[in-house]
């Protein structure tokens, strides 16, 4: 019998708020992490979307890519995609802040008396949007969760606190794991209290078993 595929939709990278022209606010997300998930959905027979912030590293082949710059352009196009999904995995690195205004043209240093100041507001926490909408039939809703610190608790505090089915918990404190590394070790932790714990491996096989734990459980 044929299976109806699993759809998946997956967020990558991190996302750009633009000062002026030339000028934004970022982090350290390569999108290994996210392009990894995408990857390893595909390679089980999923359909993948994959909507990613600007990398530098290409996308899996036979995911359809999204390019997306800020966090309100990443909000809009998973908003228009997430009801249509069966999982949404949130591997992104969101920007929680950005610019209250943005600088027409190039900020000339000279236009600035002192000490420049930035004024910055929340942008739109996108799974926790998500998690306060759900209906019954809606996605599966999966995060991730950059500590540095109380790892376990802090993730298991946003699992509930976003409303998530699970959340992926890897420890960015030391030299090996996290951004701009090859190689991760998480902790995933699902609402109905099951636990996983998965040693430093690379992302590619890491992305694996963090797949195949969604499966079983959209299976189920
Ligand atoms: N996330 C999101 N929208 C945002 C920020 C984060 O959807 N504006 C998602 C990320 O993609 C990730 C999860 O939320 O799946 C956790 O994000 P993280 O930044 O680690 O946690 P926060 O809840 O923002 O808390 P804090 O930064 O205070 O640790």
């Amino acid at each position: 019998m044929n299976r109806k595929k699993i759809k998946f939709l997956v967020s990558s990278g991190p996302t750009r708020e633009r000062i002026d022209a030339v000028r934004f606010i970022s982090n350290r997300s390569s999108g290994r992490m996210g392009n990894a998930i995408a990857e390893a959905a595909r390679e089980a027979g999923c359909d993948v979307t994959l909507v990613s912030g600007p990398v530098s590293i290409a996308p899996p082949e036979g995911v359809e890519v999204v390019g997306v710059e800020s966090a309100a352009d990443m909000a809009r196009e998973i908003r228009a995609r997430a009801s249509g999904a069966d999982v949404v995995v949130m591997a992104a690195a969101v920007a929680d802040f950005r610019p209250v205004r943005l600088v027409e043209g190039k900020l000339k240093k000279d236009s600035v008396e002192g000490p420049l100041t930035l004024e910055l507001e929340r942008t739109e926490d996108i799974l926790e949007s998500l998690g306060g909408e759900r209906g019954a039939d809606g996605p599966l809703l999966v995060g991730f969760a950059a500590e540095m610190e109380r790892l376990e608790e802090n993730a298991s505090e946003k699992l509930r606190r976003k409303n998530l089915d699970w959340i992926v918990a890897n420890d960015v404190s030391g030299n090996e794991g996290g951004f701009a590394s090859e190689r991760n070790a998480a902790i995933m932790l699902s609402r109905d209290g099951n636990r996983m714990e998965f040693p430093l491996m690379a992302k590619r096989e890491l992305a694996k078993r963090v797949v195949d734990a969604i499966l079983l459980d959209i299976r189920r």
